[in-house]
């Protein structure tokens, strides 16, 4: 065990944490993402959709901790790593730097990271920890988007959210050192198509559901 603490405190190991979890999370988008599209096809199609997801019974309790102890350790290894580069100055760590040049993604990923963490709550709130007995789910989102305020802090979260991965999905490549010359552009061109998916995927579902219901 002892050469997994070593491993866990040290700059590298944790940088490997950021990138392993960071890339489940963008899995976990992937399949947010699927599964909301059914929102176009209506209400009884995105209603079928929860129904058939929340079927899945224990698999999605295991599921749902997965995630929470995956956000737990990105999001704590991300304010220690943070933390380190803040108080390693004058002569900062060569890998806390982006070697692809400063982006808008790399330059703000602390806090563009807590805005995220900050809407998640906000979205837990409002449609997972929400009664569902007397209403659906659709019922839920269209009421919710009735308000311009919720489509703006949607809106606004999806470019946060799309500015993070952009450097994020990137970055998780090079820390894993898969980042070979031939490659590169490759993986940089499929960061900025993830990244758009999620903005523009996420973004437009807030407009489309308060302009049809
Ligand atoms: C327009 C955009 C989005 C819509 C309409 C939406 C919709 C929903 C709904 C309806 C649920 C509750 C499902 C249920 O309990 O039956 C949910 C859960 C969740 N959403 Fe979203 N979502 C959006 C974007 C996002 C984004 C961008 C993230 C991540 C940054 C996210 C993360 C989550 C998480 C972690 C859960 C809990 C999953 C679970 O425990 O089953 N969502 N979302």
């Amino acid at each position: 065990m002892n050469w997994l603490t070593n491993m866990v405190l040290s700059s590298i190991g944790k940088k490997l944490l950021m990138a392993f979890t960071g890339f489940a999370f963008c899995g976990f988008l992937m399949g947010h993402l699927a599964g909301n599209l059914s929102i176009y096809g209506g209400p009884d199609a995105f209603n079928s959709y929860a129904e058939h997801l929340h079927a899945l019974g224990p698999l999605i309790t295991i599921a749902e901790i997965g995630l929470l102890l995956f956000g737990l350790v990105h999001i704590l290894t991300g304010l220690t790593l943070f933390y380190q580069n803040l108080t390693a100055r004058p002569i900062r760590y060569s890998v806390n730097k982006s070697a692809g040049g400063r982006t808008l993604g790399s330059a703000t990923m602390p806090y563009s990271g807590l805005i995220i963490l900050a809407f998640l709550i906000f979205h837990l709130l409002n449609f997972h920890f929400v009664d569902k007995s007397e209403t659906t789910i659709y019922q839920i989102i269209a009421s919710a988007f009735q308000n311009p305020l919720y489509i703006g802090i949607y809106i606004f979260s999806m470019i946060i959210a799309a500015i993070h991965v952009s450097h994020g999905f990137w970055s998780a490549f090079q820390t894993l050192g898969l980042n070979h010359i031939k490659y590169m552009p490759t993986i940089k061109l499929a960061g900025i198509i993830f990244s758009l998916a999620i903005g523009i995927g996420f973004g437009f579902l807030p407009v489309f559901i308060s302009i049809t219901s």
